[in-house]
């Protein structure tokens, strides 16, 4: 039986991929997971405003008094508050390439393009296998239409794409009007791959001190279906790679996305809870499965369940959704 998988060009020997989290942040654990059976390991990301303070200050310290601090600064992390410094990360990118033998995936976090972007070739230099790109953005200024969003968003990406040699893997969010377009442009773009989609953390409000309450919860298998629908509908269309991040919590969930057009599954939250080991649970769960169903190879069944074959996907969502609704009497 065949697992091996092509992923941004990289051979990976089977669909499992370790997605961005504090997992690399530490190389016994990155170790654990590579033994168990992942197939490559993403690092936690390095983000535009963390590279930016870091140029800022040494600017700061040359040329500019203390109080140009622009209010929106006060909101991040302290430098010293983020895991790893720009530095530490790429040692950490060397430390992950001589402990481990699958691919080293390191992150980048922006969304405009701007000098941050040169790290892409630090990672390079510092031997990544791969940077996913991770479009971030919550677009709060009413005045920004999603034409302008997008356009800034294509221009990082050509920015980095065309200062490596590495292949980009582009992390996005659901909320593009047109998330399938959006992947062609993406490619165009220069991308190898499109990876659906971010989970975005969603502050709740404390009713007595009026306060807002940012939190983490991790994901649970309800948020996968999302992904599903859209590596469906984008999966025929897109000449290189997909992956799904999010609610993959077991081997049924990455089947599913397998089937529905993923080359690769990401899964964090699930690590998280159950500890690295329980990746090789999951993998032996997809071999079982393609065991039982007779498929000898990944590439036998993957986009399986898209929308390729369907003449009309547009009347087809449409369709499922007033099914779904007219199935409900009280
Ligand atoms: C503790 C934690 C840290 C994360 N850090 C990053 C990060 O630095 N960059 C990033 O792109 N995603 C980050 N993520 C998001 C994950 O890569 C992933 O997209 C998300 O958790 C959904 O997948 P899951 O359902 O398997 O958890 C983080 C998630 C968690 C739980």
């Amino acid at each position: 039986m065949k697992l091996a998988t092509n992923y941004l060009g990289l051979k990976l020997r089977n669909p499992l991929v370790v997605g961005a989290s504090p997992f690399a942040d530490n190389v016994k654990s990155a170790i654990l997971l590579q033994d168990a059976g992942a197939a490559a390991i993403v690092m936690r990301s390095l983000f535009e405003e963390q590279i930016e303070m870091e140029q800022r200050a040494l600017t700061c310290l040359l040329e500019m008094p203390a109080e140009s601090h622009s209010e929106a600064t006060s909101y991040f992390p302290y430098y010293e508050e983020y895991q790893l410094t720009p530095d530490h990360y790429l040692k950490q990118i060397g430390q992950l390439k001589s402990a481990l033998t699958i691919p080293v995936i390191a992150s980048l976090n922006g969304f405009r393009p701007g000098g941050w972007t040169d790290y892409a070739q630090r990672f390079e230099s510092a031997g990544a296998d791969a940077i996913e790109l991770n479009l971030y953005h919550v677009i709060t200024d009413p005045l920004l239409s999603a034409a302008e969003v997008e356009a800034d968003m294509l221009a990082t990406v050509r920015s980095v794409t065309s200062s490596v040699k590495i292949p980009i893997g582009v992390k996005i969010s659901s909320f593009h009007t047109a998330p399938a377009q959006f992947s062609l442009a993406l490619e165009a773009a220069g991308a190898a791959g499109v990876i659906v989609f971010n989970r975005f953390y969603q502050p709740d409000l404390d009713i007595e001190e009026l306060e807002v309450l940012p939190q983490l919860k991790l994901s649970d298998p309800t948020e996968l279906l999302m992904r599903l629908r859209w590596l469906a509908i984008i999966s025929p269309h897109l000449k290189g790679s997909l992956a799904s991040t999010g609610g993959a919590h077991n081997a049924e969930d990455v089947i599913k996305a397998i089937l529905a057009g993923a080359h690769a599954v990401q899964l964090v939250s699930v690590l998280l809870k159950h500890g690295p080991r329980y990746l090789s649970t999951i993998l032996q769960g997809l071999v079982s499965w393609m065991d039982v169903h007779g498929y000898e190879n990944v590439s036998e069944f993957r986009g399986a369940m898209n929308l390729r074959r369907c003449p009309d996907a547009t009347a087809f969502e449409r369709a499922n959704y007033q099914r779904i609704l007219q199935s409900w009497r009280v």
